[in-house]
This record gives C-alpha cells, sequence and structure tokens, in this order.
C-alpha cells in the first residue's frame, strides 16, 4: 500500500533512472499515481504524475544530476489518483517535501489549524498537513527538531521521507506501523518500503521500529527515538538475490510466481523434517514448546489469500494436531469480544508481515495474554518482529499483487505445524512418518501439475468469455474452492463464487445453466463419492463443469466436460496440488481478457490501510 523509495549519495548522480527504478520495484504496492523530488543546485525539481510509473517517466527526464531525492508510488485512500494528490507533497514555500506511506487519522483538525495560521493547501490528501506542520515547526527550530515535533503532533500510521531546500545534504525518514528500512552502501545510503527496492544496490540493510526516525546524510546515518534517546541498530543481510525480484523468462510476476510453487514448498520443509523419526523440526518454536504443549486452542488471524491458508490450516491442526482452531478475519476478530488466556494460540498469517489488521489483531491479543505466534514470509517486518514465536515460510519475494506461491508455502508451513502439535500430543510414529515422507516428495508432484499449463492454457481459452464461475471443494479443498475463485476474481474481474460443494444444494444451484460453469476440485479421498454427487446435480441442470481430479480417476472424464488432473498425495496436502491449476486458470484467463494481471486495478500487495 504506497511503496516510498529515497537515496543520500556522496557524489551527484543521474538521480531519475535510481529514483524511477527503485520506484518500479515497489509498484506492486500501490499504482494510481507516482511522483519525485530530487534536491538539485537550484532547489528541489518535483514530478507528479496520475498513472502508472510509466506516466511518471515520461515527464521527468532523464538527465538530473542530484545526490539527494525520494520518490513515492501511490495507492490512494484520501483523494483520488490525480497529479495533485500524488506525492511528494509540499509546504507553502516550496522547501519541504515529503513523500508517506499509511494514514494520518488526525489530519482534518491538523488541516483546520494549519489554514487558520495560513497555510494553503493544494491536495485532498492526509499526507499534506506534514509538510505544513513540519513548515511551521521550522520557523523556530532545526530541521529535525520540526519533524520531530510533527510527528509527535500526528496520529496515524505512517512512514515518511522528507527533505528540506534549507538542508540540502539531509534526509529525515520516520516510520510507525508502517514499513520502512535502510539500505547502506560505501557510497550510498537508501531507504524503502521494502528489499526488493534497494537489491540492486546493496544487501545491507537496517530496520527502523516504531516510533523511530533516522537523520540520513552523505557521511552520517543515526536513528533516535521521538523522544529523542539515539538508538544503536545492528545492521542485517538480506538473504533474496536479485535474480529473485527480476521476472526473468516470464512475461509476467504471477506467472513466475507459480511455476515458483514447487520450489516455495521445498524451501519451506528445508530441514525442518526428520522422516524417520515422524517429526517436524521448527526452531523458531522451540523457545515455546512447553507452552504450545499445553495449549487448548488456536485461534488464526489472517486477511485475503493468507486467511484461505488459515481456513485450509484449522482442518490439518484440528484432523492432525488434535486441538481446536477458530480461523477469523483479522479485520473482524480486532473487533469482537474474544476471551484470549495462556492456553489460547493466535496464529497470525501473513506473507507481507505488513498487514494493518492482522497486525491490530495481534496486538490486541497480546495485550490480553495469548500466546502470540507467526507464519510469516518477509523477514523483519512488523508482524514477524511484535510475535512472541513464530516460523518464516521462505517463500522468496513475491511481488505479483495476487498472492500465489506464498499461498502453498503457507499450507507446507501449517502442514509441518500439524505434524509438529500432533506428536506432541497422540499421533503415532507411523502416521507421523506418512505426513512427512510425503510432505517430502510433494515439490516433486507439484512440479508435474506444472506439466499440465498446456492443458490448463486449452481450457482456459475456452472458458475465458464466461462472465461467472462457480468454484466448489469439500473438507481441505473447500478453502482451495475459495482461493481459486478469489484469484479468478482479483486478475480477471469476473465473477466468481467459491462454495463448499454441499452448500451448493442450498443456494447456488439456483444459478446454474450452461452459462455459469463449475470448477471442481474432486480429488480421490475421503469426499470423492459426495463430490460426485454434486457434480451430478450440475450436469443435470446443463451446467459445465471442469474437474480437477486425481490421475486415474477414468469415470470423471465421462461426467466431467473437462478435466484437470493432479498426483495422487495425502489428503490433507492435495490443496497444495489441486490449487495450482486454480491459479494457473485465473493467470491465463486474466491474460485472454486483456488485463495486467501483475497490477490488478483496485487492489495493493501489502494492505497498510485499515
Ligand atoms: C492483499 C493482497 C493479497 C493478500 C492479502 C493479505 O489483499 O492483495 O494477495 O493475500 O493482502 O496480505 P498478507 O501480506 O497479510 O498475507
Amino acid at each position: 500500500m504506497c511503496g516510498i523509495f529515497g537515496f543520500v549519495s556522496k557524489e551527484k548522480i543521474n538521480a531519475t533512472p535510481v529514483i524511477i527504478d527503485g520506484l518500479k520495484r515497489l509498484e506492486y504496492r500501490g499504482y494510481d499515481s507516482a511522483g519525485l523530488a530530487l534536491m538539485t543546485g537550484r532547489g528541489i525539481f518535483c514530478r507528479k504524475k496520475a498513472g502508472r510509473i510509466f506516466e511518471l517517466e515520461k515527464v521527468v527526464g532523464n538527465n538530473i544530476e542530484s545526490n539527494i531525492g525520494i520518490g513515492q508510488s501511490r495507492w490512494a485512500t484520501h483523494g483520488k489518483p490525480s497529479d495533485k494528490n500524488a506525492h511528494p507533497h509540499f509546504s507553502c514555500d516550496k522547501k519541504i517535501y515529503l513523500v508517506h506511506n499509511g494514514i494520518i487519522e488526525n489530519f482534518k483538525e491538523l488541516r483546520v489549524k494549519l489554514e487558520k495560521r495560513g497555510h494553503v493547501f493544494r491536495s485532498d490528501t492526509d499526507t499534506e498537513v506534514a509538510a505544513h506542520l513540519i513548515e511551521d515547526f521550522s520557523k523556530s527550530y532545526s530541521f529535525e527538531e520540526a519533524v520531530r515535533l510533527a510527528l509527535k503532533s500526528i496520529v496515524g500510521t505512517y512512514a515518511f521521507v522528507i527533505v528540506n531546500a534549507d538542508n540540502p545534504t539531509t534526509m529525515i525518514v520516520a516510520r510507525n506501523s508502517s514499513p520502512l528500512l535502510v539500505g547502506l552502501s560505501d557510497t550510498h545510503k537508501f531507504v524503502a518500503s521494502d528489499a526488493s527496492a534497494i537489491l540492486p544496490h546493496t544487501r545491507k540493510v537496517v530496520y527502523l521500529h516504531d516510533g523511530e526516525f533516522a537523520i540520513l546524510t552523505p557521511s552520517d546515518f543515526r536513528i533516535a527515538t521521538l523522544d529523542r534517546k539515539a538508538v544503536s541498530r545492528d545492521q542485517e543481510l538480506i538473504e533474496w538475490s536479485q535474480d529473485e525480484v527480476k521476472k526473468n523468462k516470464f512475461p509476467h510476476f504471477m506467472l513466475k510466481e507459480i511455476y515458483e510453487e514447487p520450489d516455495a514448498v521445498e524451501n519451506a520443509i528445508r530441514g525442518r523434517l526428520i522422516v524417520k523419526d515422524g517429526l517436524a523440526k521448527l526452531g523458531g518454536l522451540e523457545l515455546v514448546e512447553d507452552k504450545i504443549k499445553r495449549l487448548n486452542r488456536v485461534i488464526i488471524s489472517a486477511c485475503g489469500t493468507a486467511y484461505l491458508a488459515g481456513l485450509t490450516g484449522e482442518y490439518m491442526l484440528e484432523e492432525y494436531g488434535e486441538i481446536p482452531v477458530e480461523v477469523e478475519y483479522a479485520s473482524e476478530l480486532r473487533y469482537k469480544k474474544q476471551k484470549f488466556d495462556a492456553r489460547t494460540a493466535l496464529l497470525s498469517i501473513s506473507q507481507s508481515g505488513e498487514t494493518a489488521d492482522t497486525l491490530g489483531a495481534l496486538k490486541e491479543a497480546k495485550r490480553k495474554g495469548a500466546l502470540n505466534l507467526g507464519l510469516v514470509n518477509v523477514v523483519g517486518s512488523s508482524i514477524a518482529r511484535e510475535v512472541d514465536a513464530g516460523v518464516y515460510n521462505h517463500a522468496g519475494p513475491e511481488i505479483g499483487v495476487a498472492s500465489t506461491k506464498a499461498f502453498v508455502s503457507q499450507l507446507a508451513v501449517l502442514s509441518l505445524l500439524a505434524l509438529f502439535i500432533g506428536r506432541q500430543r497422540d499421533m503415532s510414529l507411523v502416521i507421523g512418518r506418512r505426513i512427512a515422507s510425503e510432505l517430502s516428495v510433494l515439490p516433486d508432484k507439484m512440479k508435474r501439475v506444472l506439466k499440465e499449463a498446456p492443458n490448463i492454457k486449452k481450457i482456459a481459452r475456452k472458458y475465458h468469455k464466461y462472465d461467472h464461475f462457480l468454484y466448489l471443494g469439500r473438507k481441505y479443498n473447500y478453502p482451495v474452492a475459495l482461493e481459486g475463485a478469489l484469484k479468478l476474481k482479483e486478475v480477471s474481474y469476473i465473477h466468481a463464487e467459491g462454495y463448499g460443494a454441499g452448500e451448493m444444494k442450498h443456494g447456488p444451484i439456483a444459478m446454474i445453466d450452461k452459462n455459469f460453469p463449475s470448477m471442481v476440485i474432486i480429488p480421490s479421498d475421503s469426499m470423492r463419492e459426495k463430490v460426485l454427487s454434486n457434480i451430478q446435480e450440475i450436469k443435470a441442470r446443463d451446467g459445465k463443469v471442469v474437474a480437477i481430479a486425481t490421475e486415474g480417476n477414468k469415470e470423471i472424464s465421462k461426467i466431467a466436460d473437462d478435466v484437470i488432473y493432479i498426483p495422487k498425495t495425502l489428503e490433507m496436502l492435495t490443496p497444495m496440488l489441486s490449487v495450482m491449476p486454480l491459479h494457473l486458470f485465473a493467470y491465463y484467463v486474466g491474460v485472454m481478457r486483456g488485463y495486467d494481471v501483475d497490477h490488478p486495478r483496485n487492489l495493493a500487495k501489502a494492505v497498510s490501510v485499515e
């Protein structure tokens, strides 16, 4: 939700390509408008443009020398996407320029006060008040003190990057509940919403914490709290490689990331399975192992696709972990009267580790005494730092806005967790070994599903003009049906509904006719006969059916209109196979309908607003 970027360098450099490249790498966080500001010998050069970053690129030129610059790619919250609402925003005297990610909740009252003091606003955004506020304090204080006082007056969430023409070698950055990191190289310093933007320059980073601000100059970098306490923080090394954040031979990140699904599962389970003992080894949970033994309830909290991974995890943990589980949208959980205690664990699942609602629900549970566990992809993210213990899913950077590889890797970790908790309880060695050994060969089976891509593309071609779809599955594959429908909606804007196949009779069946096809997940497991009956019910009403079935199920090809086969595995692990054709199907349909699947309209990758 908004990507922000900035650099400070010892020498003047050709600055626009650096900022534009940084913004392009963050574009998945928001892409309705963009802008930049550069410190030049003749004051600050600023350009802002509605639309994608290439629109900004057209108006900035390519030869502006500067040693300090900031930029932002926006996802609108307050004020429509337009040139004037694009960041950077600036003070009346056009000396203070800033970019922001987050929401200033008290912007209205601040704006009224500042207008009374003569400030003239040029945009409809919440952000602009920050520039005027700093300008106001600057009349009596230094740049640094003016920023600090302004931040203390602001209520809300933010990552800010601020420059001031009167202090042409200083950049000030600050963070409260929106991500921000500083990258350090011998000649440059960078700031960005996430690591993918600074990887071409350096892998050495320092993460800022909430309530901190940092002062960057060509020769210096220091962090302080808003109460003026100096902070010393070690550098960390980013593990992601540059290649991981490039499309390479793929036309879209979404397709690349679907093709990375087998690797994502491989990376999630690497070093975490002891097959001969039927055990899962989760280092991040070692410190709280005894507390986990005593748990009598798990609440899973997440949003979007991570929530659907949580729903699948509910089946896994209840069946094999032998523990009652509730799954909640984080955006609802945080406002519910929930009872948390030391025997309740809150498991927050988040790819980005920055989703505002998931973080909010976690903070609430923390206050009430729950054991807070995390399943997070981005190392060092807010949720990862806030939990008591957790497991990283190590899916690598996910750039496509619609989550794909992160989903399967979340499922892999949830199945490890079911094994981990199950073996603490009554799960037998035999069952433990079966799960561990099947999980260890799952990435190879996932690679076999990718071989079905040409068939899936053909099926997508046949169905891409339909305007409605029903997705059905049962038990472990019920959440997969929801995920398939969500993905189709996200990247192709087609109306798609996901349902538990058994529920079809209680409503959705009324919509079935020859123009309303169904994608039905029917693996050869405990649910096969029941789902088969549901398919018959659809066929009896002239509905078309695309079945996702287990290899060897010949009977299905006589009933369904089209079939996509997946390999056989344990029922609990099937979702990691069955979701792959649905991801590919959504991808192909989105592309065939002419959409930019990596940048679906109105969506953003990391939703840092509530
Ligand atoms: C947004 C993204 C989804 C993602 C959800 C939760 O809606 O577009 O792809 O599943 O946020 O994000 P998180 O980073 O918490 O997993």
